[in-house]
């Protein structure tokens, strides 16, 4: 099969989420890490129950909430310049250091990222690591429908000049997959920590370890 496009989910599968310990570390040097964890999972449990109720919020808010929450379940207080610090940085996530080897050998296809994320988070994203002319940016902020919802992947694949089956959609986020599988997409799992794929029924087209080994 030779693809045409390649799709990425950003938050994890490009960007590091949990390079913001760096930051978290400056004021919370003890409970960094476990603050990362839990930042991030509750980022993703809580748009996913606000598209299950179908009453969609923008990322930003889904994110700053989940700061909030993090960093209250680890009982430490946080003034309103470390939220605003903390936000800040998710917008200098580090890219996974594969990235620029990976763009540098696919000039001939069109690199696009669809994300949960908002333009407003995405786009200083890009620009703070010098990759805004290596990626289009599809956010499901446009459609207001996040990603594993079918419609967030048909809103994206209209965005796209090619077939479905032209199309790769890459994302570390096994939740991410099992939504662009179903909806049709060609997919391939970034799986840096070698994870069992969950049992799900649902399972990727191809599983990497990171993004110098894509599918030809
Ligand atoms: C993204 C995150 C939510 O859509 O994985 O980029």
């Amino acid at each position: 099969m030779k693809y045409k496009a390649y799709l990425f989910d950003a938050y994890g599968t490009l960007f590091d989420v949990h390079s913001v310990k760096e930051r978290l570390e400056d004021h919370y040097p003890d409970k960094a890490g476990q603050i990362s964890q839990d930042w991030r999972q509750k980022q993703v449990h809580y748009f996913m129950i606000r598209q299950l109720v179908d009453d969609y919020v923008p990322f930003d808010q889904i994110t700053l909430w989940s700061l909030q929450d993090a960093l209250a379940e680890n009982e430490v207080s946080a003034s309103s310049s470390v939220i605003e610090e903390l936000m800040e940085q998710y917008k200098k996530l580090t890219p996974y250091e594969e990235v620029l080897k990976m763009k540098a050998v696919n000039e001939d296809k069109e690199l696009m990222i669809f994300s949960n994320g908002t333009l407003s988070m995405l786009e200083p994203l890009l620009e703070n690591n010098y990759l805004t002319s290596s990626f289009s940016i599809m956010s499901a902020d446009e459609p207001k429908v996040y990603k594993p919802q079918a419609e967030a992947y048909e809103y994206a694949k209209k965005q796209v000049n090619a077939d479905k089956e032209e199309i790769l959609f890459f994302s570390s986020n096994p939740w991410d997959i099992a939504g662009a599988a179903s909806y049709g997409f060609h997919t391939a799992w970034v799986n840096r920590s070698k994870t069992e794929w969950p049992r799900i029924g649902i399972a990727p087209s191809y599983i990497i370890e990171n993004l110098t080994k894509l599918p030809q």
